[in-house]
């Protein structure tokens, strides 16, 4: 009990407060923005906030307007989120590589700059290999966050009754971020709803939030397929990416040798996770600036597309077991709603970029015309394909059955932001329409099929 009493309403009003008081003693201080300019481009490293900016005024704040039903004689019936963990330290690679920039600059470094003097004199490596990809406080608190907002949109669905009724579901990834994640935003609604006594359960389901380890045809044809990220190798050594180290490079008055994309990247980290963390703009930030951060944006999206989405057909596939799982939830909603009793409300699902980006993909959603490639960063200036703006930390997808007076209605959210699924010309449309709009991958789209590898036929000899 006591783990949660410290979020009390006062607090966020006492945080919110510090934090100004904060702000304002480090802009009085500094002179400098308080969001790194570059703040847009970190793609799964983005802040939540960056994503939804009314937020930074009020991290409580729903626009109603835009989160209600799709018209006044509608209900909600039926919610599943499928949510990223929250906020979280950076992974043991990005440490080493963060680490060997901070003693290149520290030793070789010149120059006037104040941000130079102020990583030479002021800034400590802080990060230790033991965080590996921990969630942090921040990310706690997303999560928290996330919760009461959502309780907030959805009150007969994500409420105290459906809790005691056992109507809530919540299912996690094994990994340590998304148990506790999960477990924040359990604590945010108890917070919220100030209940004592009553305890949430969760169930951890690597085959639902983690699917792409257990998809074998993935895991050989992508995972461990030295090809398979052709494109952003070669992006690495394009043009673009060496103006972007030839600009660091003199910035920091480093030999243009010494600096390569590697460290450029631990830049980037570095900037994006004191900002995450600490919400502070390091002067790490001042490495790179917004044409740069185009740049490796672009490289990290080129990454997710080839990784986790419409690069290669088997990344959306392997998603299936997930898809089918939303899709029989649904369906039994609609079945309960038609003959009586509702047993289940709600589901939350706490996974990865990794879980969400193949899922989106399956469906439709941020498909370019063109697929993204080494080449054509130019033209992909206005690319649907952002992680930065899909995928943040704390990402969430929403799944809304509605009941209304001619029929069950499906609306889907991303981030909070309602989205019309791709082909279907309606903000709300009908459930029918998109279980027909989506009949081939209801009727296929079999994990066990997709993912299997073909068997090692024996050879004669050995018969
Ligand atoms: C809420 O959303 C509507 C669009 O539906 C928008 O016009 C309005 O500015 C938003 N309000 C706030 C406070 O963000
Ligand atoms: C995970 O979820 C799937 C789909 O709902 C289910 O078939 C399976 O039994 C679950 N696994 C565990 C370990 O609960
Ligand atoms: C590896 O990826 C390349 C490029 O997508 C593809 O052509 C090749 O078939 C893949 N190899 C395996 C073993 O799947
Ligand atoms: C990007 O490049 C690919 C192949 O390299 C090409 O098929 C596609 O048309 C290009 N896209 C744009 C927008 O130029
Ligand atoms: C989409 O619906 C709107 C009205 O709801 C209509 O004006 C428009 O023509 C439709 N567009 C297409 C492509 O069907």
């Amino acid at each position: 009990m006591k783990s949660i009493t410290f979020l009390s309403r006062n607090r966020y009003f006492v945080v919110a407060a510090l934090s100004m008081v904060m702000v304002r003693a480090s802009y009085c201080k500094l002179m400098k923005p308080v969001i790194p300019g570059i703040a847009n481009y970190f793609g799964t490293k983005c802040r939540y906030e960056e994503v939804n900016p009314h937020l930074m005024d009020n991290i409580l704040f729903v626009n109603k307007s835009l989160m209600g039903p799709p018209s006044p004689d509608c209900r909600a019936v039926h919610l599943i989120a499928v949510i990223r963990h929250g906020t979280r330290y950076p992974t043991v690679k990005n440490i080493k590589r963060m680490a060997r920039l901070c003693d290149l600059v520290k030793a070789e470094a010149t120059g006037p700059d104040w941000w130079l003097h102020d990583i030479k004199n002021n800034w400590r490596m802080w990060y230790t290999e033991d965080m590996d990809g921990k969630l942090v406080e921040k990310g706690k608190n997303d999560l928290r966050h996330l919760a009461v907002r959502l309780a907030e949109t959805f009150p007969s669905l994500i409420s105290e009754e459906n809790l005691r009724g056992n109507r809530m579901e919540f299912i996690t990834s094994s990994k340590h971020r998304c148990v506790d994640s999960i477990k924040a935003f359990q604590e945010g609604l108890l917070q919220h709803w100030d209940v004592r006594g009553v305890g949430f359960k969760h169930y951890v389901n690597d085959s639902l939030m983690r699917f792409f380890e257990q998809c074998q045809r993935y895991v050989e044809d992508v995972e461990n397929n030295k090809t398979a990220l052709k494109e952003v190798e070669v992006f690495k050594s394009s043009v673009e990416m060496e103006e972007v180290r030839r600009r660091m490079a003199s910035r920091l008055q480093i030999p243009l040798s010494q600096i390569t994309t590697d460290l450029v990247e631990a830049a980037f980290f570095l900037c994006s996770y004191e900002f995450a963390i600490k919400s502070e703009n390091s002067p790490w930030c001042n490495l790179l600036d917004e044409v740069d951060a185009e740049v490796l944006e672009y490289k990290n999206d080129l990454k997710q597309y080839w990784k986790r989405a419409y690069g290669h057909d088997i990344n959306r596939k392997s998603s299936c077991s997930l898809f089918h799982d939303l899709f029989r939830r649904l369906d039994q909603a609609s079945y309960d709603y038609r003959f009586g009793e509702v047993t289940k409300a709600v589901s939350i699902q706490v996974g990865h970029a990794e879980t969400l980006l193949p899922l989106l993909s399956l469906m439709g959603f941020f498909r370019d015309e063109t697929p993204l490639t080494a080449e054509n960063f130019s033209q992909q200036h206005n690319r649907k394909f952002r992680t930065s703006w899909m995928v943040p930390y704390a990402a969430n997808l929403l799944f809304v059955l509605y009941e209304c007076s001619d029929g069950l209605r499906l609306q889907f959210f991303i981030n909070e932001k309602p989205m019309t699924f791709p082909k279907i010309n309606h903000s709300a449309p009908l459930y029918e329409t998109v279980r027909n709009h989506l009949s081939d991958l209801l009727d296929g789209c079999d994990f066990k099929k997709e993912c299997e590898l073909p068997r090692v036929r024996p050879t004669k000899t050995e018969l």
